[in-house]
C-alpha cells in the first residue's frame, strides 16, 4: 500500500464516527500533514451546521498546515451552504497538496472543488482508494446522483426464509445481537419504512434507541396506520414507490431502511428499487404452510430469471448470521 493509500484508509476509518450524525451531509474524514509528512490534524464532519471534516482537521493542525498536505475522502466543497466553502479554508491555510478519494457528485460541487484548488496553485491527486471510499459513502453518492435515497431492505428470517408464524407473530426470530445490529442500521438511516400490515400486526415504534443519537429517523408507513399506532407521528404514503423515494430524496434522506413485511419487501424488490439487502438468518425452521415467506408476493418464472446479486459481507452475530447482499 502506498503512503497516500494508507493515509486515505486512516481518514476513511475516522469518517465512520460521523456516519450517524452527519446526514444529510456526507460523513467525511480528513487528515492534515505538515511539510515533513507528520499527521498534525484529524477531522470528521460535524452535525449539520457544524464545520466540515477539512475545516476541523485544518483547525487542529493550525500553522503546521502551511506547505502541508490534506488527505480527504470526498472532494472539498466550493460553495456557501450552511458553512463557507472548504476550498477557501484550504487555500487560506497554505496547503500545498490535496489528496482526494472521490469527487462529490452534488450538483453544487461536481469537480468545482478540485478545479478551484488547482486554479489556486494547489497540487491535487484524485482517486486514491476510490473504491473503498465509494463503498463507505455509497448512500450519499447514490442520493446525489439519482435524487433518491439508497434503499436497504432488512429481513429477519428463519433458515428457511420465514418471517412470521401462522398466527402472524414474528417477535423475535433473531437474537439480541442481531437486533442490536438492526438498531444501528436504523440509526444510520434517515427514514424507516414499513407496510401498514406490519403496523397492524406488530405495532412497532420504529425508533433507533441508540444512546447519543440526536435525530430519530423519519417513520414512513406504506398505506394507512391505525389512529392509535405507536409509530405515529409518521408519514403515510401510497402510490408508486418511485414517487415516494423521490419525495424522501427531496427531503435529504440519504438512506431508507425498508423493514417489511413481505408485501412491502416484495414490492420493493419486484420494482428493482433495492440497493442492498441485510438479511439476518436465525438457526430455526418454520416450514412454508400458513407461514409468511420473506418475499411471499414475489415470483420467479424460471431459474435464469433469479435476481442474483453480490455477497458483500457475512458475519456471525451470536447464534444468527448477518448476510449483506448487493442487488
Ligand atoms: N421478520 C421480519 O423481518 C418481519 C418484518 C416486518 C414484518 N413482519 C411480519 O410481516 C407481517 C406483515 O406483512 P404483510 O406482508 O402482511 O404486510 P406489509 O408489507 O407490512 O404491509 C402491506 C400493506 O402495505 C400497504 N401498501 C401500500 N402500498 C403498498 C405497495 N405498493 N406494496 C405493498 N403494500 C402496500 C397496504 O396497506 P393497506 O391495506 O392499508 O392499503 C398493504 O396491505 C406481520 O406478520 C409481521 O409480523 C416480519
Amino acid at each position: 500500500m502506498t503512503r497516500e493509500s494508507d493515509l486515505m484508509v486512516r481518514a476513511l476509518e475516522a469518517s465512520a464516527a460521523a456516519r450517524i450524525d452527519a446526514p444529510p451531509n456526507p460523513w467525511v474524514g480528513a487528515l492534515v500533514l505538515d511539510e515533513q509528512g507528520t499527521v498534525r490534524g484529524l477531522g470528521v464532519t460535524r452535525p449539520p451546521g457544524g464545520p466540515h471534516a477539512e475545516v476541523v482537521a485544518l483547525h487542529e493542525a493550525g500553522d503546521a498546515a502551511r506547505g502541508g498536505t490534506l488527505v480527504v475522502t470526498l472532494e472539498p466543497c466550493d460553495h456557501h451552504g450552511r458553512t463557507p466553502p472548504c476550498t477557501e479554508a484550504i487555500i487560506a491555510a497554505g496547503i500545498g497538496h490535496v489528496v482526494v478519494g472521490v469527487r462529490d457528485p452534488d450538483a453544487q460541487v461536481a469537480g468545482r472543488g478540485v478545479a478551484r484548488l488547482r486554479e489556486a496553485g494547489v497540487d491535487v491527486t484524485e482517486g486514491v482508494m476510490a473504491d473503498a471510499v465509494a463503498e463507505a459513502l455509497a448512500p450519499y453518492l447514490w442520493q446525489r446522483r439519482t435524487g433518491r435515497p439508497w434503499v436497504v431492505l432488512k429481513v429477519a428470517a428463519t433458515l428457511d426464509g420465514v418471517v412470521a408464524a401462522a398466527d402472524g407473530s414474528s417477535q423475535w426470530i433473531t437474537g439480541e445481537e442481531a437486533r442490536a445490529d438492526a438498531h444501528r442500521l436504523r440509526a444510520e438511516s434517515q427514514a424507516i419504512l414499513v407496510g401498514a400490515g406490519t403496523v397492524r400486526a406488530d405495532d412497532p415504534t420504529l425508533t433507533a434507541r441508540l444512546p447519543g443519537r440526536t435525530l430519530e429517523p423519519l417513520r414512513v408507513v406504506l398505506g394507512t396506520a391505525p389512529a392509535t399506532a405507536r409509530v405515529r407521528p409518521c408519514w403515510e404514503r401510497s402510490g408508486p414507490l418511485e414517487d415516494i423515494l423521490d419525495e424522501l430524496g427531496g427531503h435529504g434522506v440519504l438512506q431508507v431502511l425498508v423493514e417489511g413485511g413481505p408485501a412491502t419487501a416484495s414490492a420493493f424488490v419486484g420494482a428493482g428499487l433495492v440497493n442492498r439487502v441485510v438479511w439476518y438468518v436465525a438457526p430455526a425452521l418454520a416450514g412454508a404452510r400458513n407461514t409468511l415467506g420473506a418475499l411471499r408476493d414475489l415470483s420467479t418464472a424460471s431459474i435464469d430469471r433469479l435476481r442474483r446479486g453480490h455477497l458483500i459481507a457475512v458475519e456471525r452475530l451470536g447464534e444468527d448470521l448477518r448476510i449483506e447482499m448487493e442487488v
